[in-house]
Formats: structure tokens, C-alpha cells, sequence
């Protein structure tokens, strides 16, 4: 049988770095416990724009729609903030997700014992934090028409368009509820149904979604400015949050940070299963580009590690061995090693981007 393919896009800033780490694990998977992956790299966001003229090519898009998985890194920089909206680097990755139809984003908001005092929140609010953010990832108002900006009068006006359809609601919603049936059964759906008709029809459809089918999941509704004060209130009572594009772009980053850093935090974006039942799937880190330390090793690749264990379980049924990787990572967190992002005030030294990769390598090997 062939192996089981991935297609790397690192992409910008600290993509590349963190990325390097990733590759190391994807090696020691092989060497250590016979698991190969076919490996693919290509270009995405603004390193693609450089040597394309835009963030992603027809070539690497159809790569995309072959592989088993594709790793990204992240894209954009400041370089690139000045082209034209339609060739920046965040357009590579909205198309991917557009065109790989990844309806479902899951982004794990987990807190790791040894991190649990570099929260801004105390640290009873956060230890042992351990919920799910499901952001709609292909529509809403990120993608609905009309958009652009226009003149009316003697004046511009700036057009985006909020717009969910029952089927769409309807997918996203069923892959809540059957994340939150293997771990806390409980799923809050969180829109604007008080301002909004698209969401009076995402708070309808997810209690149909509910009623016809998950009736033994526990289902509750929450507006999203309340949903964004109750998880800096006490986040622990969630455990799947299920919500629309843009509110969950914003509240998995309020969520990521609860976390201590946002280095730490993995996503999957899921799409309808492929032929050989897996879905399509795409994996990179909630973090950003980082202009600002790309580059001086300073970055954390714990969250570009932890994608890659998602992929690990979601794209290839190698469920042990995402929690041999997510162990690892623990392990090397409690036993204190430190990329800058994590030092506490009271400071110490802190590991560079490879010297973390390594450590997790080590801890890997100890887990043999
Ligand atoms: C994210 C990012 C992206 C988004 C950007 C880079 C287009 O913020 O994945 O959360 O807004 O979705
Ligand atoms: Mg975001």
C-alpha cells in the first residue's frame, strides 16, 4: 500500500521554523516506529506571491485536493501588506479552504498543567481547561456576496455580507455534536440571533440539527458577546462551542490565549470525507506569522507540533500515537523547558525554536 501523503506548506514569518520541527517528527515517525509519509512541499501566502505573483498557484491548489492531509505554517508579513486585495498572502489560505470545501475548524483551547500561571486569568480559572471551538470555516461573512467597496454618492461604502444557508449550518453543527458525543456530550452554540437573521436561522437550525438527531447531547444557546465575557468568566463550563466564521475567528483567540500563549494551540479544518472515508483536512497552528520574531529562532513550534497530532488522528487513525506526541509535549513543558514565549516573570533562559523541537524529540524517544 502507498503511504499515506502530506503536502507541507510553511508559508512566511515563522512558518519555515516551526515547520522544521514538525519535519523532525514526521522523520522520527518513520525511523521509530515505521510510519512513512509521502512528503510534498510547495509555496503558500507571501513567499508564493514572490515567486508566482500570487499566494497560491492552480498547481499547488490541485496538490491540495490530492493529498491525505496538508500541514501549513502561516502566512502574511508586513512586506505584503500593501498589494492588492486580491493577491495577499491570507487569500493562499482562504482559498485552500474555500476550494477544499473545510467547513469544520476545530480549535482546541487546552491548558497544560505546567502553564496554568502564565495565564492572564488566575490560575483556578484555567488548569486543567480542556474545550473545543467549532468555527464554521467557509462561508459566513468572510466569503458571501456582495463585498467590496463602492462609491455611493460622493462617498465610499464598505460591503461584507453575513449569509448561512440551513445546509450549511447543518453540517457544522452535526460535527459539534458528534465531537462533544467523545468527550463532554455538551455543545453551546453561540450566534447574534438578537440583531441578526442569519442568526435567528444558525440558533433554529442547530436545536432542529439537535432535536432530530442528537437529542442525548446536552444543547445550550448563547449570544456571542456574552459567549466572549463567559469564557474569560470561567471557560470551564463549556466543552464544544459551536460558531459561525468570523465569531469563531475572534473567540478562538480570546480562547487560545487562556491557554498562556498562543503558541500552543493546534486547529484541524475537516471537509467531507474523501474515498478512502478520511476527511479532507487541513492542519496549521491558531498563531500567526510572527513578523516580528521570525527568523531569531525565538518561535514556539509546540502548536505546529500539536497540528500535526491532530492530523495524526483525525487523517490517519493513528490515534495512539497523536497522544504519544501530545504527551511528549507535556512532558517537556513540565520538566520546564521554555521558548521565550513562555517565560513567567520571574524569567530564566529560554530554548530556541529547535532546541524545543528536540526536546520533544528526546521525550518522544523516552516514551519507547
Ligand atoms: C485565523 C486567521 C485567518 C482568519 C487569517 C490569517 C485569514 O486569523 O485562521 O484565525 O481570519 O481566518
Ligand atoms: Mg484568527
Amino acid at each position: 500500500m502507498a503511504n499515506p501523503s502530506l503536502l507541507i506548506l510553511a508559508g512566511d514569518g515563522i512558518g519555515p521554523e516551526v515547520m522544521a520541527e514538525v519535519k523532525k517528527i514526521i522523520g522520527w515517525m518513520g525511523a521509530k516506529r515505521g510510519i512513512r509519509f509521502d512528503v510534498n512541499e510547495d509555496l503558500v501566502g507571501g513567499c508564493a506571491y514572490d515567486a508566482h505573483g500570487t499566494p497560491l498557484t492552480d498547481a499547488t491548489m490541485a496538490k491540495a485536493q490530492e493529498v491525505d492531509a496538508v500541514l501549513l505554517g502561516a502566512v502574511g508579513g508586513p512586506k505584503y501588506d500593501k498589494l492588492d486585495f486580491s493577491v495577499k498572502p491570507e487569500r493562499g489560505l482562504l482559498r485552500l479552504r474555500k476550494e477544499m470545501d473545510l467547513f469544520s475548524n476545530l480549535r482546541p483551547a487546552q491548558c497544560f498543567d505546567a502553564l496554568a500561571d502564565f495565564s492572564s486569568l488566575k490560575r483556578e480559572v484555567v488548569a486543567g481547561l480542556d474545550i473545543v471551538i467549532v468555527r464554521e470555516l467557509t462561508s459566513g461573512v468572510y466569503f458571501g456576496e456582495p463585498r467590496g467597496i463602492f462609491k455611493e454618492g460622493n462617498e465610499r461604502v464598505g460591503i461584507n455580507t453575513q449569509r448561512y444557508t440551513e445546509s450549511e449550518i447543518t453540517r457544522v453543527a452535526k460535527s459539534a455534536f458528534e465531537l462533544a458525543r467523545k468527550r463532554g456530550n455538551k455543545v453551546c452554540s453561540m450566534e447574534k440571533a438578537n440583531v441578526m437573521e442569519s442568526g435567528i436561522l444558525w440558533r433554529d437550525v442547530v436545536q432542529e440539527v439537535h432535536d432530530r438527531d442528537y437529542p442525548d447531547v446536552e444543547l445550550s444557546h448563547m449570544y456571542a458577546d456574552n459567549g466572549a465575557m463567559q469564557l474569560v468568566r470561567w471557560p470551564k463550563q463549556f466543552d464544544v462551542i459551536v460558531t459561525d466564521n468570523l465569531f469563531g475567528d475572534v473567540l478562538s483567540d480570546c480562547a487560545a490565549m487562556l491557554t498562556g500563549s498562543l503558541g500552543m494551540l493546534p486547529s484541524a479544518s475537516l471537509g467531507a470525507p474523501m474515498a478512502n472515508g478520511r476527511p479532507k483536512a487541513l492542519y496549521e497552528p491558531v498563531h500567526g506569522s510572527a513578523p516580528d520574531i521570525s527568523g531569531q529562532g525565538k518561535a514556539n513550534p509546540i502548536a505546529c507540533i500539536l497540528s500535526f497530532a491532530m492530523a495524526l488522528r483525525y487523517s490517519f487513525d493513528l490515534g495512539e500515537e497523536a497522544t504519544r506526541v501530545e504527551k511528549a509535549v507535556e512532558k517537556v513543558l513540565a520538566d520546564g523547558v521554555r521558548t521565550t514565549d513562555l517565560m513567567g516573570p520571574e524569567g530564566g533562559t529560554p530554548v530556541s525554536t529547535s532546541q524545543m523541537g528536540d526536546a520533544v524529540l528526546a521525550a518522544l524517544d523516552a516514551s519507547l
